[in-house]
């Protein structure tokens, strides 16, 4: 790709990489060798960079510390069988985090930026994108405000960076899920369909109680009524009922996730029918009630797909089947992995690829 933007690089004499072990490494703790910066003052974005991964220097007034004001995305980098290195779906990404960034009263990246800063970031730390099956480089590109104030105030400076860190293969034991009816995620005209700093540490507290209750995640709840299903720590839900694909609807409380996207056009591909409406914890008490819940399980970039096996209803614990490996979540998984490791054909153009296969690196 060509460096329209003038990213100057700047690499790191000291690779981390050898020291590196995936087989013991923690989901998000290791970062890559190198990071790409940008930043955004007098409305326009400039001094693109490639630095190697350090602190950043902030201001104890920094004004996303103290009002948080940051935004995020999480993507996935693959190792195809060829070789080269593919990103998945970062058109789809970008634009959910410009929504995102709206929705913050934060400026938006033009794509070039995002998909720029992406390709050269990859590009010097491709060696760091694992070729073991089912794993890959977890992306994570964020913008914070970069303006030191300590008084309430909309930014007019902010920094735009891309980080990543290795993610071996994600193993999820099905997970017992806590129907929440007191606490909220998020509600109507909030915050809940931008990927916001925010969101996820208003869940803590409540993902916490859960947990000291021994489930592992919550099903949120609409937090007017409490009576409409949503989704579940960072994945949308899915059920299979009846051999359709069922999921609720999208609101303005719940992240249009991506994997979601993805799962129902392989399904739609599939001849599942697919339902994207409301189900109420009436309704899905009831199927549970009445073994008509065939599969249950959380989608979202981490896991792909990770089953689900039970949910609590007020304090009524129902266990979900145990799932063979031809379950059809586990199908549309492989599908996905099969796309980008360049195993069958990407039909709906979701590989962006860097083509690094012979690449000498310098
Ligand atoms: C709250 C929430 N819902 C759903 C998702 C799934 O979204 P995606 O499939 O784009 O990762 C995520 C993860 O990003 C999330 O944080």
């Amino acid at each position: 790709m060509e460096n329209i933007l003038n990213i100057s690089i700047h690499k790191s004499t000291d690779s981390r990489l050898s020291e590196f072990n995936l087989d013991t490494s923690e989901f998000g703790k290791t970062p890559t060798d190198h990071m790409f910066i940008a930043e955004y003052h007098n409305k326009t974005w400039s001094n693109f960079r490639i630095e190697p991964f350090q602190p950043l220097q902030l201001s104890p007034f920094n004004l996303s510390l103290h009002y948080g004001q940051t935004v995020f995305e999480g993507m996935k980098a693959y190792r195809m069988q060829d070789g080269n290195i593919s990103v998945f779906r970062v058109k789809k990404h970008w634009e959910r985090f410009n929504k995102s960034l709206k929705r913050m009263a934060m400026a938006e990246i033009p794509f070039e930026v995002f998909q720029e800063g992406l390709y050269a970031y990859l590009t010097v730390d491709s060696a760091w994108v694992p070729s073991v099956e089912d794993s890959s480089l977890y992306l994570r590109p964020f913008m914070i405000a970069y303006e030191d104030r300590v008084r309430v105030k909309v930014a007019e400076h902010f920094l735009f960076l891309i980080v990543g860190s290795p993610a071996k293969q994600y193993y999820s034991k099905p997970l017992n899920l806590y129907v929440e009816t007191y606490y909220s995620r998020a509600a109507s005209g909030g915050t809940g369909n931008a990927k916001c700093g925010g969101n996820y540490g208003g869940a803590f507290y409540p993902t916490l109680l859960a947990n000291q209750k021994g489930f592992d995640q919550i099903l949120w709840t609409d937090a007017a009524t409490h009576q409409f299903l949503e989704e579940s720590g960072t994945m949308n839900v899915m059920f299979i009922i009846d051999n359709k694909l069922v999921t609720p609807a999208l609101t303005d409380s719940i992240l249009e996730g991506v994997t979601r996207d993805s799962i129902i056009t392989l399904a739609n591909d599939m001849g599942l029918t697919v339902e994207e409406r409301k189900i109420s914890v009436n309704e899905l008490e009831n199927l549970l009630q009445n073994h008509k819940v065939q599969e249950a399980f959380g989608a979202g970039t981490a896991a792909i797909v990770a089953p689900i096996g039970s949910i609590t209803i007020n304090q009524t614990k129902y266990s979900l089947p145990n799932y063979s490996d031809n379950a059809i979540m586990f199908q549309i998984k492989k599908q996905l992995n099969d796309i980008r490791t360049g195993k069958i054909p990407d039909k709906y153009q979701w590989n962006d690829i860097i083509h690094i296969a012979n690449q000498v690196n310098s």
